[in-house]
C-alpha cells in the first residue's frame, strides 16, 4: 500500500511526439466541495452537474450526507443536493476527509458552531498538515476544537458550541481558511469579517451570490452575517483550470502541438498560469463563452519553445496549485526560472519544493532548492526516469508531462493519488499523447503488474 492508502499503482509514460486533440476536463475541485456544502446548508434543492466525482470531493458529498443532507447521485458527475437550511443532524462516526486539506478545513468551519461534537480525520498526508491555522482563529469565535502537536493536526475534535463573530486579519492567503471562518460565521452571533493579505481563489465569494446570501466585500475584506440563509440554485461546475494546467504547459512547451481545451472553468483567480506561459513566451487565446456563477470558456494553445521567467510575489495564491507543473514548463524552457515567496507549497499534499526538485533532478534538470521556491534550469537533455508521487497527485502529473519530453520511458510509482483530483488523467494522457503503453480506464493493480513486468510496451 502507497502512504496514502492507495495501492501502489506504477504508470509507465512514454515519450510523445504529439500532443493534439479537443479535451473537456472534469469539474472543478474546489467548486464541486463548495457545491455539496453550499447546497446541504441552503434552503432548498440544488441541482449540481459536473461534479467532480474525484476521491477528494467524495469525501464531502459523504460527510454532508453522514451529517444528515439527502443528495441524490443521479450519475457519477449530476447530484441532487436537498439542502437542511442549516440544520445539521449529529454523525457518530468520524469524517473522513481522506487526502483533501479543502475538505476538513471547510467542514471544522461549518462543524465549530453546531451544537453536537464532531471528529475530522485524514490519510497520512493530511494528518501532517497545519491545522492550527484554523483552529487558532476558530477558537477566537469560541469554538472549542483541538488537533494533535504544534501544529494541530489531524484527526480534529469539534465539541460544537455557540460563536461570536470576529475580525480576522489573515496572515496567509488561502481560500481555505477564508471559507472556513465564513462558513463558521453563518452559525455565529453578529458578523465575522475575514481579510486576506492577498487575493486568494474567489470561488466562496462567487457562490455565496450564487445561493443568493449577501457577503459584503471591502477591498480584501469579506464580511458575513450569523444566520444569513443559503437558497437553493442549480449550478454547473466548469472544468478544472487546475486539471487543464498540465495539457496547458504540455502543449504550450511542445514546438507543433495544438490542443484544444472546452468548457474550462476561467476565473482569474485561478488563471495566473496563463500570464506566466504568455511571459514565457507561450501562445494561447482564452475566450471566455459565459459567465454564470463562474466564467468559462475555451482555451486553445499552440506550442513553441518556452524562455525562462520569475514568479513570486502576489501571484504565488494564483498559481499555488500549478507550481509544480510550472516547475516542469521551466526545465522544458530555454533558461533560468526562479519561483519564490512559494513557502506554503511546503505544507501541501507533500513538501512540493522538495519533491519537485528531487524528481526534476532525477530526469536530469539542474535544480537550487530554496527555502521559498526553487532555482530552475532550462533546456536540460531529459532522460526518462524512476521517480516517486510522495503521495502527491499534482507531483505525479508533473511527472507524467515531463517525462513526454524525456528520453526513455519514465516510470512513476505510487500513482493511485492521482484519483484525488483527476480520475480521468491517465485517459486523456492516451487520448492526447502517442502513448501506446498506458492503459486505459481505471489504474488497477493489473495495470500495475503489467507496468511492472513492462507489458504493453
Ligand atoms: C483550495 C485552496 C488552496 C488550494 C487547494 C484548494 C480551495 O489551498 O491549494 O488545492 O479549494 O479553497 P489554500 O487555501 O491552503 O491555499
Amino acid at each position: 500500500m502507497s502512504s496514502n492508502g492507495h495501492s501502489e499503482q506504477v504508470l509507465v509514460v512514454q515519450p510523445s511526439r504529439r500532443i493534439e486533440g479537443e479535451v473537456r476536463m472534469p469539474g472543478d475541485k474546489s467548486i464541486s466541495h463548495r457545491a455539496v456544502i453550499f447546497g446541504g446548508l441552503a434552503d432548498g434543492p440544488s441541482h449540481i452537474t459536473n461534479f467532480l466525482p474525484g476521491e477528494d470531493c467524495l469525501c464531502t458529498l459523504a460527510a454532508m450526507q453522514a451529517l444528515g443532507c439527502s443528495i441524490e447521485v443521479i450519475d457519477r458527475t449530476t447530484l441532487l443536493v436537498h439542502g437542511v437550511s442549516g440544520k445539521l443532524r449529529p454523525t457518530f462516526e468520524a469524517i473522513d476527509c481522506g487526502n483533501s486539506g479543502t475538505a476538513m478545513r471547510l467542514l471544522a468551519g461549518v462543524l465549530a458552531g453546531q451544537s453536537f461534537r464532531s471528529v475530522l480525520f485524514g490519510d497520512r498526508s493530511l494528518s501532517g498538515r497545519p491545522m492550527k491555522r484554523i483552529i487558532d482563529p476558530l477558537a477566537k469565535m469560541g469554538a472549542d476544537i483541538k488537533g494533535e502537536g504544534p501544529k494541530g493536526c489531524a484527526p480534529l475534535q469539534i465539541n460544537g458550541r455557540p460563536l461570536k463573530g470576529i475580525d480576522y486579519h489573515s496572515p496567509i492567503a488561502s481560500a481555505q481558511l477564508k471559507t472556513c471562518l465564513l462558513l463558521a460565521g453563518l452559525f455565529a452571533n453578529g458578523a465575522t469579517s475575514v481579510t486576506e493579505p492577498t487575493q486568494s481563489r474567489d470561488h466562496t465569494e462567487r457562490l455565496f451570490d450564487h445561493f443568493h446570501a449577501p457577503l459584503a466585500k471591502e477591498g480584501r475584506t469579506l464580511r458575513i452575517l450569523g444566520g444569513t440563509t443559503l437558497h437553493g440554485n442549480d449550478l454547473l461546475v466548469p472544468g478544472d483550470f487546475s486539471s487543464a494546467a498540465f495539457w496547458i504547459v504540455a502543449a504550450a512547451a511542445m514546438p507543433g502541438a495544438a490542443l484544444t481545451i472546452t468548457q474550462l472553468g476561467l476565473n482569474p483567480t485561478r488563471t495566473g498560469l496563463l500570464s506566466v506561459l504568455l511571459r514565457m513566451g507561450g501562445q494561447i487565446r482564452e475566450t471566455v463563452e459565459a459567465n454564470v456563477a463562474e466564467p468559462y470558456g475555451t482555451l486553445q494553445v499552440v506550442g513553441r519553445q518556452l524562455k525562462g521567467t520569475q514568479i513570486g510575489g502576489d501571484e504565488i495564491a494564483n498559481v499555488i496549485d500549478e507550481l509544480p507543473i510550472l516547475a516542469v514548463a521551466a526545465a522544458l524552457a530555454e533558461g533560468e526560472t526562479v519561483i519564490s515567496n512559494a513557502e506554503e507549497l511546503r505544507v501541501k499534499e507533500t513538501d512540493r519544493i522538495a519533491a519537485m526538485a528531487e524528481c526534476l533532478r532525477a530526469f536530469g534538470v539542474p535544480v537550487e532548492e530554496k527555502p521559498d521556491g526553487m532555482i530552475i534550469q532550462g533546456g536540460a537533455k531529459l532522460t526518462g526516469a524512476q521517480v516517486k508521487s510522495f503521495g502527491d497527485h499534482r507531483v505525479a502529473m508533473s511527472c507524467a508531462i515531463l517525462a513526454l519530453f524525456a528520453q526513455g520511458p519514465t516510470r512513476i510509482v505510487d500513482t493511485g493519488c492521482i484519483a484525488t483530483s483527476y480520475p480521468t488523467f491517465v485517459k486523456d494522457l492516451n487520448e492526447l499523447t502517442d502513448q501506446t503503453s498506458v492503459r486505459l480506464g481505471s489504474m488497477t493493480d493489473s495495470v500495475m503488474r503489467m507496468a511492472k513486468s513492462g507489458e504493453g510496451k
